[in-house]
């Protein structure tokens, strides 16, 4: 599903009070299938461009489609709200923190429930999606509570895939967890976009993530879309990035410092340690 994003405005209100634009005229059209990393400092409106692919935020001017739901300024129907809930995917940035029930497959069941599916059916697909996840079926009838930071999260995303999106909406969601704890989590997340096709975002802070698992990058920066491109493209352009003080990832620091030592140019922007690999034996360094 397309998700795709014309002159997007947006601030927000507190009763009468509204702060100054947080998003300033985004455009960008992220395509069916597309897996795409958002980067910025704290404050570009990372979070907030998050919240208006499924209208947490409405865009004061301009419009959000998503597949072939338009939200607009106008006062929404909730039938577009609705369908576009039911199809985007939602995982803010510490999910764990909105579990409530007092077992995992109550949590896991709330959404489909809440969209009025018979309760066996919501049972069968929480079955479903705590597989999904890496979780044994056992630990439905367990408290959320009682379990490790991991394991909630992994939990409070199965109550998110359990839907089943078409696209799915990802704030930082390596955030606090072990350096294990993270690769996993991603891992999930990208066999998820291989398989099901669906169209992905995610908002990191983290470069080596973008490499390992996007394919298109996003900078935002005060508001606005400063640059969208394939994570090759974007990798290449060190000078760009020195300037907008982002981080390379760890292969392509190593590409560089090794380039500038040995004289020697590898043939490919290396992001992985696969492209590093097969770049050294390209040019008999390995
Ligand atoms: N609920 C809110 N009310 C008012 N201002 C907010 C709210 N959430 C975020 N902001 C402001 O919007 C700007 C963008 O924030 P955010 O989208 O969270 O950026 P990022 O995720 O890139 O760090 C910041 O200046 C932030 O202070
Ligand atoms: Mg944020």
């Amino acid at each position: 599903m397309q998700v795709n994003f014309q002159g997007v405005t947006a601030d927000y209100r507190i009763g009468p009070i509204r702060s100054k634009n947080i998003l300033q005229q985004v455009d960008l059209c992220l395509p069916s299938h597309s897996f795409t990393a958002i980067v910025g400092h704290t404050g570009a409106g990372k979070s907030s461009l998050l919240k208006t692919v499924n209208g947490l935020l409405l865009p004061k001017e301009g419009s959000i489609q998503v597949g072939d739901q338009t939200i607009t300024s106008v006062l929404q129907s909730k039938d577009v709200l609705k369908r576009v809930r039911q199809s985007v995917g939602m995982v803010f940035q510490f999910p764990e923190s909105q579990l409530f029930a007092e077992t995992v497959e109550q949590d896991i069941c709330f959404g489909p429930l809440n969209f009025g599916m018979p309760k066996q059916e919501a049972q069968k697909l929480a079955k479903d999606a705590i597989t999904l996840v890496g979780l044994e079926e056992t630990i439905l009838s367990s408290s959320p509570f009682s379990l490790s930071g991991g394991q909630q999260r992994r939990v409070a995303i199965a109550g998110v895939l359990v839907m089943n999106p078409d696209v799915l909406v990802l704030d930082e969601p390596g955030a606090g967890l072990d350096p294990q704890g993270k690769e996993e989590i991603l891992t999930l997340i990208k066999n998820l976009h291989e398989t099901k096709g669906i169209t992905t975002i995610l908002v990191t802070h983290d470069m080596d993530d973008v490499a390992r698992y996007a394919d298109d990058v996003v900078v935002m920066e005060e508001g606005k879309v400063i640059t969208y491109k394939p994570v090759h493209t974007f990798f290449d352009d060190v000078e760009q990035l020195k300037a907008w003080s982002l981080d390379l990832p760890e292969p392509r620091r190593f590409q560089l410092r090794l380039e500038s030592e040995t004289n020697v140019k590898l043939p490919n922007v290396c992001l992985t340690i696969e492209d590093l690999v097969a770049g050294l034996i390209e040019v008999g360094l390995a």
